[in-house]
This record gives structure tokens, sequence and C-alpha cells, in this order.
């Protein structure tokens, strides 16, 4: 896991922080069959328990090294699709179908994953140490103030292309059809050894200060141009957004490997504006909030698409021809590529 001497220099071939909480998938993937995920390279089986309690193991049997994943729960533990040996959630095999009398199930344990289900979604910790840090905050998940929509990245390509692609407002060009904000200007950026945030201004599109104006969502024509404050910062390993105070964007990153990067984006609206709505029953709010779950999927999946694109490019180009240097303009680049190295390489 620790990048070679050569590595270090290059970012494009930088390890990760494992000593951090990354997301490895939403709850809704994980029922009751087992899923095989992958983090930094580690294959890593989730499955839920009888209490519905996610147990991550090593994806990998120890009889014959098969995946884990391609069995299923049998109450509190995984069966191994070969043979049908069973493992615990702790990871000791505690039953083979075909012991002899003078046998026992061997000792034979895989290893096991501290992980966390938060916020609709599976946070893995794969450090060597146990974590002395919690997974990112994520207050507007449960709040009745904010309606969410989630989207997946799953990109070809290393981690760090798509978090310059995140940190970078002037790519807002990318997006003519898409983007809630346009003609960003970076105005200053902070930076500490595990995060950046980088401040623009911006024009917004949008203004949900009444209730009439969610309908500027559909239609371009009712739409202002006015001026917002875009906020960009990348906690290490993630990201947050904030546009004005209509909008916030998350994006988890599960980083596969040196070359593939999965990711998960969740877009909040605020509701924030519309006093009266905060006045009707808790019961009545929780029904719009779940109701409008969703509703700025076909903005993300679009922006998703036309960033990918542009992720993916990159990263043939890099593989193509690794030496060659891009020349790069906006000042939070260098200062997130800082931060990634840092983390990475002290880690
Ligand atoms: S390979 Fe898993 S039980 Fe044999
Ligand atoms: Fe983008």
């Amino acid at each position: 896991m620790t990048p070679s001497y050569a590595n270090r220099r290059d970012i494009r071939q930088l390890g990760i922080n494992p000593h951090c909480w990354y997301v490895v998938s939403s709850s809704q993937e994980v029922t009751s069959s087992p899923v095989g995920v992958i983090l930094w390279n580690q294959p890593i089986v989730l499955f839920r328990d009888t209490q519905g309690k996610i147990n991550a193991l090593e994806d990998r049997c120890p009889h014959r090294q098969v995946k884990l994943s391609h069995g299923k729960a049998i109450g509190d533990e995984i069966e191994c699709t070969y043979h049908g040996w069973r493992f615990n959630g702790g990871g000791d095999c505690v039953y083979v179908p075909y012991l002899q009398e003078n046998q026992k199930p061997p000792k034979c344990g895989i290893k096991t994953y501290p992980v966390r289900e938060l916020y609709g979604f599976i946070w893995i910790f794969i450090g060597e140490e146990k974590p002395d840090n919690e997974p990112l905050e994520i207050p507007e998940w449960e709040h009745l103030n904010y309606i969410a929509t989630v989207a997946t990245i799953h990109t070809q390509a290393h981690y760090s292309f798509l978090v310059e692609n995140l940190m970078d407002m002037y790519h807002g060009h990318l997006h003519q059809n898409w983007q809630a904000w346009t003609e960003a200007q970076l105005d200053y950026i902070t930076e500490t050894d595990n995060k950046v945030d980088a401040y623009y201004e911006a024009q917004s599109y949008y203004k949900i200060d009444k209730i009439w104006s969610i309908s500027q969502l559909f239609f371009r024509s009712l739409r202002q141009l006015h001026p917002e404050r875009l906020t960009v910062s990348y906690i290490y390993p993630h990201w947050y957004s904030t546009l004005g105070e209509d909008f916030k964007i998350y994006c988890l990153l599960c980083p596969i490997s040196v070359s593939e990067t999965r990711a998960y984006l969740i877009h909040f609206t605020s509701l924030n504006a519309f006093w009266r709505l905060h006045k009707l029953p808790i019961k009545f709010r929780k029904f719009i909030k779940n109701r409008l779950f969703g509703c700025a999927k076909k903005m993300l999946d679009g922006l998703v698409a036309e960033d990918v694109k542009m992720i993916e490019e990159e990263q043939r180009a890099y593989q193509n021809h690794p030496q060659r240097r891009g020349y790069e303009l906006n000042k939070a680049i260098a200062s997130v590529q800082r931060v990634m190295k840092k983390q990475a390489i002290a880690n």
C-alpha cells in the first residue's frame, strides 16, 4: 500500500491514507445477499446478519481462495458457495458440512474490517490500527429541511483526477446544460494537512426562496442569474460543496485501484427558506422529504456522465504519455495535490 519512491513523485500513482473511513456502498445495495466490494485493491464482502447489522470480511474463502461474496448469508454467518464452509462476523470458520467425528473447523480466520452504516452508506476503515477518527458528518441526510439525490460515479481513473475535477470550478464550462451556476472566479484558498477550502464567487441560476421558485428547476425562462458564494472543500478523502444557502453536495470516495475509482454524490436542495413548511407536522415533512428524494437525479447523472468522460480521457492520456505535464492555472489544484501527497505518503 505504501507507494514506492518513484510513485511518490507521481500524483497519478499515489496510494491512499488507509487511516480514514471510505464509503464502499450505499445501504440499499447491501440486502440479505452478500456483496463484494473493493477498496484500494482489498476485496471485501459485506453481509447483513439477522439483526440487520453489517459485517465486513476479507472477500476470500481460506479453503480454496475463492470469493465469499459468491455465497449466501445463513443467519449470522456467511456460507462459501464452493464447499459450504461458514464464517461468523468475526471471520472465524464455524462450520464445515463434512467434518468427520474427530475433526473440528480449522482455525483459518479471515480478516475483518471496522464498518459503520451511516447516512445511507456503508463506511469501511482499512487502516492497520483501530480507527481514531469518525466518518465525515452529513447532518443534512436526516434533516427534514434537505431533499437528497444520490448519484454514483464509477470511473476508470486514478482518484486524483476526480478530486481535481471536483475542486476546479472553472470546468463549469463543460456543463453548459446542467450546472446550477456560471462565471466562477476563485477568490481565495485555505489549506491544512488534510483539508483545502476553495472560495469562489459565481453567478447562480437558482434562488430557492419562494414556493414558486421550485419551478426554476424545470423552466429555464424563470431562472435569473445572481451572485452567490460557491465553496468547495476537500476534507481528505472526501469532498463537499455549497452554493449559497440553497444547495450542498457531498462526494464520498472509494478509490478501488490506481486506475479505478468509485464515488457517491449526494446533492441536497435546501427547504430552509420555506418557514411555513417547517410549521407542518413532522410526519408530513418526512413524507415530503421522502417523496422528493432523487428529484435532482437527471441533473446529477448528466453532470457525472460529462465529468467521467473527461476524467477517463485524462487517465488514458496519462497512461499513453506519463511524462507529459499539463498547464494548470487554478491554484486550488496545486493545493489539493499537496494534501493528497501529504496524506498518502505520511501513512
Ligand atoms: S472454497 Fe470455500 S468452502 Fe471450499
Ligand atoms: Fe463537473
